[in-house]
């Protein structure tokens, strides 16, 4: 068995580059491509091993950055987390024997705060920094606080730093509601409650097809969690879980589905994009048909057909509000820009998550892009309009990927920098895309 490989991000990958050529309008892209596991239901996946006796086999696991980042969280707490083959792990929690999270992988993961509630509920303790991540927005955590402290916990800060302590070492049942609708607040506090004395009742959670595959797998090693899915999930705790052999395959990754079919809209002519679950992306297909994009749906698959003729500029206009699940994704806002900016006519898009998440249009709007930003959450595009080739940074990993379709559908060269944000959430993206016939290399 191997070890997973801890890379030290920022003096490592940090520095590679992508220099894509062009299409410059052109449908060329075309053949079949697989849509890897989901970063955000491995992720939380991986944190819940916190709460088995033994240990379980997870495949279909992405191999990206984050993963890095996940096993120096796991190094600090004791736990195990072993390679055994490409996409298949072994996660074991036998050894715990910490309650503290690495500061420098935080700093770097805003996902490590999905590791707060398991480890509170099973140490009895916590500490933790203020977790970092992709800039696009503040992201607080009081959520989480105010959660942790209904469920009898006390909370301190001190030099950066929360120190969590459940009281008599145990957290109770609680009834919290979530005054957003949080992904990872949602998934700690289930977690949270499996480990809780009595019953945990969380209202208003999120949605996401994530949770629910979380929780699917929670309750097949002994969970009790009932709602997943609903806007109330109620969970009876008990003692550790047992995987007893279990193996958790990881679901297909939506937003990579939802990735490649805004880049195959615009620069594709057939293009199947498979091992996917269409039902998970149904606002963005819908979306698509309206705006006149050929969609043929299977129960696994999505085929573009017969794009190449159309011209983008005939497709029609599109107003996008982002919306917790099973509304539009924020993490899909900044590649549906992109093609929106080739489409015929005004588009209207009102970013409602991430304060943060319209910054990337400046960068656009200098390779040729008309968007008129009204305030940092609502922008106008008008299309459709000639992008042209230039150097762009990629501030998180969505905006990464939608720089990629930028340098693609643009005319002559582009260069993607920090291409470790792409790294983070899609696997060896440039080797996949270039079998679908995309010009891009990777220079370090
Ligand atoms: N929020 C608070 N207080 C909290 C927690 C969240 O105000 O204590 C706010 C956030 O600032 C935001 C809203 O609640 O305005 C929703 O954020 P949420 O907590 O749902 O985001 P998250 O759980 O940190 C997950 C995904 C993100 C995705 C968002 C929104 C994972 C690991 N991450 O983040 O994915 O953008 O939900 O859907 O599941 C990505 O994959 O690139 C990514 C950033």
């Amino acid at each position: 068995m191997i070890k997973i490989q801890k890379n030290s991000i920022m003096h490592t990958v940090k520095k590679d580059k992508f220099v894509i050529q062009g299409l410059g309008g052109k449908k060329t892209l075309s053949g079949k491509i697989a849509v890897k596991g989901a970063k955000n239901a491995i992720l939380p996946v991986m944190a819940s091993g916190i709460l088995f006796k033994d240990g379980f086999t997870a495949t279909n696991v992405p191999e990206i950055e984050d993963l890095g980042r996940m096993a120096e969280i796991f190094d600090g707490l004791g736990l195990q987390i072993n390679k055994q083959a490409r996409g298949k792990y072994l996660i074991n929690s036998e050894g715990i024997n910490g309650a503290e999270i690495d500061e420098n992988a935080s700093k770097h993961l805003r996902a490590s705060v999905i590791f707060t509630g398991p480890l509170l509920a099973r140490q009895g303790e916590l500490i933790f920094p203020h977790p970092g991540g992709c800039v696009i927005g503040a992201r607080p955590i009081d959520l989480f606080l105010e959660g942790f402290k209904k469920m009898g916990a006390a909370v301190e800060i001190k030099k950066n730093k929360y120190f969590v302590k459940a009281k008599n070492g145990k957290l109770r049942g609680a009834e919290i509601f979530f005054k957003i609708q949080s992904v990872t607040a949602t998934e700690t506090f289930i977690m949270a409650g499996v480990l809780a004395k009595g019953k945990t009742i969380l209202k208003n959670v999120a949605l996401e097809p994530e949770i629910v595959d979380l929780v699917n797998f929670l309750n097949s090693c002994g969970a009790q969690i009932k709602g997943a899915g609903t806007p109330t999930i109620e969970i009876s705790g008990g003692g550790l879980l047992k995987a007893k052999g279990q193996i958790y395959k990881t679901m297909p990754d939506r937003l990579e589905t939802g990735s490649f079919l805004i880049l195959g809209a615009l620069c594709a002519d057939n293009l199947e994009i498979c091992d996917c679950n269409p039902q998970h992306i149904e606002i963005l297909t819908e979306m698509l048909k309206d705006s006149g994009v050929n969609l043929e749906l299977g129960k696994d698959y999505i085929k573009i057909i017969n794009n190449g003729g159309k011209p983008n500029g005939h497709f029609k206009s599109l107003n996008i509000k982002t919306r917790e699940y099973p509304g539009f994704p924020t993490d899909l806002q900044a590649p549906l820009v992109v093609y929106l900016t080739q489409v015929g006519g005004d588009s209207f898009i009102f970013e409602t998550i991430f304060e943060g998440r319209l910054n990337y249009t400046e960068d656009l709007v200098k390779m040729g892009a008309v968007i008129k930003m009204w305030d940092a959450h609502r922008a106008t595009v008008n299309g459709p309009t000639v992008l042209k080739g230039r150097e762009l940074d990629g501030p998180d990993i969505r905006t990464g990927f939608a720089f990629v379709i930028a340098g693609l559908v643009a005319k002559n060269e582009s260069i993607i920098n920090n291409v470790y944000y792409i790294d983070r959430g899609y696997e060896s993206i440039e080797k996949r895309l270039r079998q679908i016939g995309a010009d891009i290399k990777r220079i370090n």
